[in-house]
């Protein structure tokens, strides 16, 4: 008996030795006022780099008009390893930026206007506004916003957000491959969806405009 318990005690001990932290992004006050002062000029001689891959004509994610706060985490996270671009592409660039460098790109971003949707897009799920209370999944407009613009700090803008992006970043949560998501909230609300509603959501939020 005693060494069942004490088997048990040195699993949990491991496991929150062992578990790599979801992101090493805290919101501290410093951190949020350092947010404010970005540097856009700077940050838009920096995006030089980015338009190549960040553009219309692809299906990488669009950053026009995204929450600052929520692109400086997912470069940290990148930079740390915390997420992993499954093209690489992601971790390499962001190694190369300084806090600042991610700081003022994050600014000038954040001061573009969003792509717009094309509109006509229908909740065909229920849970945008509803969630699913069987699953206790919680309604996504609940942390997202009523319009999917997102909500401060970290709650990404998903309106007019390219479909595919959508779909593969869903299932990446789904599946784990994506894990930078801070208490696993993203994690386990989709490991709670079909990929067939999967697939409708994220064409729900690329037609929002
Ligand atoms: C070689 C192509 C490439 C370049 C150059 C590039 N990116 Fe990316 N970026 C990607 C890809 C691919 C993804 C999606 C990766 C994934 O699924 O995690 C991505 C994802 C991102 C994300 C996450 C977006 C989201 O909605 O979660 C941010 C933020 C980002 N890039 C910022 C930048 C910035 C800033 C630059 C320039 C300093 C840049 N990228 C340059 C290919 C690129
Ligand atoms: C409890 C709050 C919460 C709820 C409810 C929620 N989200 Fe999120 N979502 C977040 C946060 C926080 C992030 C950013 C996590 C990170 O840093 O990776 C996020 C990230 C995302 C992303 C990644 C966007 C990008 O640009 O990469 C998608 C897509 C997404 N959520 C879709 C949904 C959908 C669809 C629903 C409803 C089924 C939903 N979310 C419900 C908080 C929430």
């Amino acid at each position: 008996m005693k060494g069942i318990l004490l088997a048990a005690i040195c699993c949990l001990f491991n496991e929150a030795v062992m578990a790599e932290p979801s992101s090493l992004v805290a919101w501290t006050p410093d951190t949020l006022n350092r947010l404010k002062k970005g540097n856009a000029e700077h940050g838009k001689e920096l995006s030089g780099t980015c338009a190549g891959c960040h553009n219309e004509t692809n299906a990488n994610p669009q950053l026009d008009g995204q929450l600052p706060t929520y692109i400086y985490k997912q470069l940290v996270d990148y930079k740390n390893g915390n997420r992993k671009d499954p093209t690489t592409a992601m971790n390499g660039l962001a190694s190369t930026l300084s806090d600042q460098d991610m700081t003022d790109v994050s600014a000038w971003y954040g001061q573009q206007a969003p792509i717009q949707g094309k509109g006509g897009g229908n909740d065909t799920t229920g849970i945008v506004f509803k969630g699913d209370g069987k699953r206790m999944e919680p309604s996504c407009s609940s942390c997202h916003g009523y319009s999917g613009q997102g909500e401060k700090v970290d709650t990404p803008r998903l309106a007019g957000q390219k479909a595919d992006y959508l779909e593969k970043t869903l299932l990446a949560y789904k599946s784990g491959v994506r894990g930078n998501d801070i208490y696993s909230r993203m994690r386990l609300i989709a490991s709670k969806l079909s990929d067939q509603e999967i697939k409708q959501l994220a064409d729900y939020y690329s037609k929002l405009d």
